[in-house]
């Protein structure tokens, strides 16, 4: 076999972040949909189930081979039946020299466009009983022919040293699972159309996928303005840290070292960038002490503003949707209305560049837009002129 390349989403590292919204604010916050929360937590309900497979390597017989074998080097398929629409006037998938495979943009995509619409070719539950290689191969025998030689085809890491994969195409399955699975609302899903994106750190991704429940689908928008010619990247991983902890993070789970363009900033250049993205964590902590009230709601938007500018100075443009309701959130808290509607404007901005203009959340901030005072959290401090966006 090949040596197991990039690819791979997301076992369990995510800790906090990504798409955490400041502690505090969650709780009270406007209603988020579970797809935002849970989408970019790739295969995070598989932590657990980690030891169980373990422990089935571990025990596990050989198994026999089956007859169409694991099929890696199967042909790249084209559109996948669970893919939605034909993207193929938008992206090709290609073969990126020593990288593995990659989707490169065939035309410009414009900020906020959608790339990619995808039905999961299936659903594992979170808990299983049982041989979870058997039964993740149970559910890829029964998938379509062209969805299951899709999903074959993709790569894996972490393959137990002692076993061929030649002569276990189970627990192959397994690891494909593993490697490319997304945790979405119920369950973890693989898409083999959308696992083809390649990782980038901060400002080196330009796309985000987003699990819709409601209509059961992954939706992949292009986050900033992507060329023809460019690679279409998305990322893992929360990348608010140093290239270090990025680089053994993706090492770890992952199996490859990240040299995106911002891994492979030269010395001064990384360090600026690292410097940045610690800045903008420890900015987002202390945004959300306006939760205890250990800030006020003036010191909160001044704060969402620093966020807004190292960000800016980053190029990481990510979560500013979210950023934004919760800033929102505040100013409604204080009854400030117009910085309330302006907050919110910006959100529905951000959120439809990264989670496409016909999510629930644009529709919810659209309405906060219009009618501040219908906010949730309208009145819940004392009355305050917090401030808008601008200075
Ligand atoms: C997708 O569209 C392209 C042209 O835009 C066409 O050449 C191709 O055959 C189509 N593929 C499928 C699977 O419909
Ligand atoms: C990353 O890429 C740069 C240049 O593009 C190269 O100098 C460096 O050695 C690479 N680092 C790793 C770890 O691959
Ligand atoms: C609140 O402020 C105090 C004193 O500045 C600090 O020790 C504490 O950690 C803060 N708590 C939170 C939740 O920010």
């Amino acid at each position: 076999m090949s040596t197991p390349r990039r690819r791979g989403k997301a076992p369990s590292e995510r800790g906090s972040d990504l798409n955490d919204p400041p502690k505090v604010v969650k709780a009270a916050a406007i209603k988020r949909s579970a797809s935002e929360n849970t989408s970019r937590r790739r295969v995070l309900l598989l932590a657990a189930l980690a030891l169980v497979f373990t422990y089935f390597y571990l025990r596990s017989d050989p198994v026999s081979p089956t007859e169409s074998g694991h099929g890696l080097k199967m042909p790249e398929s084209p559109v996948t039946t669970s893919a939605l629409y034909n993207d193929s006037d938008i992206f090709e998938v290609v073969d990126l020299p020593g990288r593995g495979k990659g989707l490169i943009a065939i035309r410009d995509i414009e900020q906020g466009e959608r790339i990619i619409t995808e039905k999961p070719t299936f659903v594992a539950p979170e808990q299983i009983t049982g041989s979870p290689a058997e039964f993740v191969a149970k559910l890829l025998r029964e998938a379509n022919p062209a969805d299951r030689e899709a999903v074959l085809s993709l790569s894996y890491v972490n393959f137990p040293k002692d076993l061929d994969p030649e002569t276990n195409p189970d627990e192959v399955a397994l690891a494909i699972f593993q490697t490319n699975a997304v945790a979405i609302t119920n369950g973890v899903g693989i898409f083999p159309r959308m696992a083809r994106l390649n990782h980038g750190c901060s400002s080196a991704f330009n796309a985000v996928y987003t699990w819709r429940e409601k209509e059961g689908v992954l939706v992949v928008h292009a986050l900033k303005k992507i060329n023809k010619g460019e690679e279409i990247l998305t990322t893992y991983t929360n990348t608010r840290q140093p290239r270090d902890d990025r680089r053994k993070m993706m090492e770890e789970n992952y199996g490859f070292t990240c040299n995106c363009s911002v891994c492979a900033l030269p010395g001064s250049e990384s360090e600026a960038s690292d410097k940045r993205l610690v800045a903008i964590s420890e900015t987002y902590d202390r945004f959300a002490a306006w939760g205890p009230k250990n800030i006020t709601g003036r010191e909160a938007i001044e704060i969402a503003r620093t966020i807004w500018r190292i960000e800016d100075e980053e190029g990481y443009l990510s979560e500013r949707g979210r950023l934004a309701a919760d800033v929102a959130y505040v100013a409604a808290a204080h009854c400030d209305a117009t910085a309330t509607r302006q907050w919110a404007e910006l959100s529905v901005e951000w959120y439809g560049y990264e989670l496409g203009r016909d999510s629930e959340q644009v529709r919810e901030m659209a309405n906060v837009a219009v009618k501040p005072q219908s906010h949730p959290g309208w009145g819940s401090r004392e009355k305050l002129e917090v401030g808008g966006p601008m200075l």
